[in-house]
């Protein structure tokens, strides 16, 4: 019986260095070592031997399941070393291959004109201050010299609110009252920017919601010549060197002189076309010097402070530096348009 287990852990061993998978190596587990293996048999027919050989025999068995056992778990150890850097080199990632290109988010134009106006006045010592979009009537107009049923209410198309007295801002000078309430009695110079809201007509030119950037300087010496300075090197920094620009008297009930600048037209170089409407000039803001009664209203004492204030569009300067023919792409969330400025 001896030399039948013998032979039996002979080929068994062999059987075993021939196999390449696990069902393989289960199908030999079962075969030799399951509960009707080869060597389960054998010993189990070692209680019928004389009793003289049964300790010899029993101990050779049990050695040799023990071989067996020990066999197998090594097998299956290799095999799954095996399996395991099969997966890693079939799995392999090509780290050569390009990537899936990321496409950056950008910044719309409004918020790039914005951001250009930025930097031109923070060079001149401006900061910016943010003020409210929904304001008081009394902010808005009354303390711009603006009373309730003054005719010069028309010239700003209003949304109202459904409180009384509350209303959608619909320019940004009401922030004037705001920044000088803020620093009174410090000499002041801000640019305020935002969204403003009119009740009007979209035309080329017209939107309801469009953003302003308002510019506020206080001092004891601040002068219109101070004013014609900052706004004419403020177009020359935005448009080009060789710009040139012209104040036209105007009204702002606000502002006491008031003056509208211009800019030669940059579409026709001041030859006139349909933008400029034949003038040879475009329009780029209202301004004037803070009218006394304003000043007051802000906490200032017009005998020792002036000021002087402007309002301006970027869209407007945005169209005029791209040559963007009408307002409304700027809200119509349209790609072809967008993508331009990427
Ligand atoms: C004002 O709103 C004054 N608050 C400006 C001002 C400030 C004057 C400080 C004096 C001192 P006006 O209505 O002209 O003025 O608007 C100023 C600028 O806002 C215009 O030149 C234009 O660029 C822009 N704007 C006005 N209405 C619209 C609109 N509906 N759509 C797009 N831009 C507009």
């Amino acid at each position: 019986m001896i030399e039948q287990l013998h032979r039996l852990e002979e080929t068994a061993l062999d059987e075993l260095e021939g196999l390449s998978s696990m069902e393989a190596l289960e199908g030999w587990r079962v075969a030799y070592l399951g509960r009707k293996g080869a060597l389960t048999d054998i010993l189990r027919s070692v209680g019928q031997l004389p009793a003289e050989q049964r300790p010899a025999v029993g101990q050779e068995a049990n050695r040799v399941k023990l071989a067996l056992e020990q066999a197998y778990d090594e097998k299956a150890e290799a095999l799954k070393r095996e399996e395991m850097l099969r997966q890693l080199v079939e799995e392999q990632i090509d780290v050569t291959l390009p990537g899936r290109p990321i496409k950056p988010g950008y910044l719309h134009v409004s918020t790039q004109t914005l951001r250009e106006v930025y930097a031109i006045f923070a060079e001149m010592g401006f900061q910016v201050l943010e003020t409210p979009e929904v304001e008081t009537d009394i902010n808005n107009f009354q303390l711009l010299n603006i009373p309730p049923y003054h005719p010069a209410r028309d010239m700003w198309s209003t949304f109202h609110t459904t409180r009384e007295g509350i209303l959608l801002r619909t320019h940004t000078s009401p922030g004037q009252i705001r920044a000088m309430r803020l620093y009174c009695p410090e000499p002041i110079r801000v640019i305020l920017p935002g969204k403003c809201y009119r009740y009007e007509q979209v035309t080329a030119r017209h939107e309801s919601i469009f953003y302003q950037v308002e510019g506020l300087a206080i001092g004891r010496h601040v002068t219109m010549g101070d004013l014609k300075g900052v706004l004419t090197h403020f177009a020359r920094q935005m448009f080009g060197a060789d710009r040139r620009v012209r104040f036209r008297c105007s009204y702002f009930p606000f502002t006491e002189p008031s003056a509208e600048m211009d800019m030669d037209c940059i579409i026709c170089g001041g030859k006139g076309c349909r933008v400029c409407q034949y003038t040879g000039w475009v329009e780029i803001l209202g301004s004037g010097m803070v009218h006394p009664q304003v000043l007051r209203n802000g906490g200032y004492d017009p005998s020792v402070y002036t000021g002087f204030a402007f309002g301006m569009g970027p869209e407007r300067i945005a169209m005029l530096k791209y040559r963007i023919d009408h307002i409304r792409y700027f809200y119509a969330n349209d790609l072809r348009f967008l993508q331009q400025f990427a």
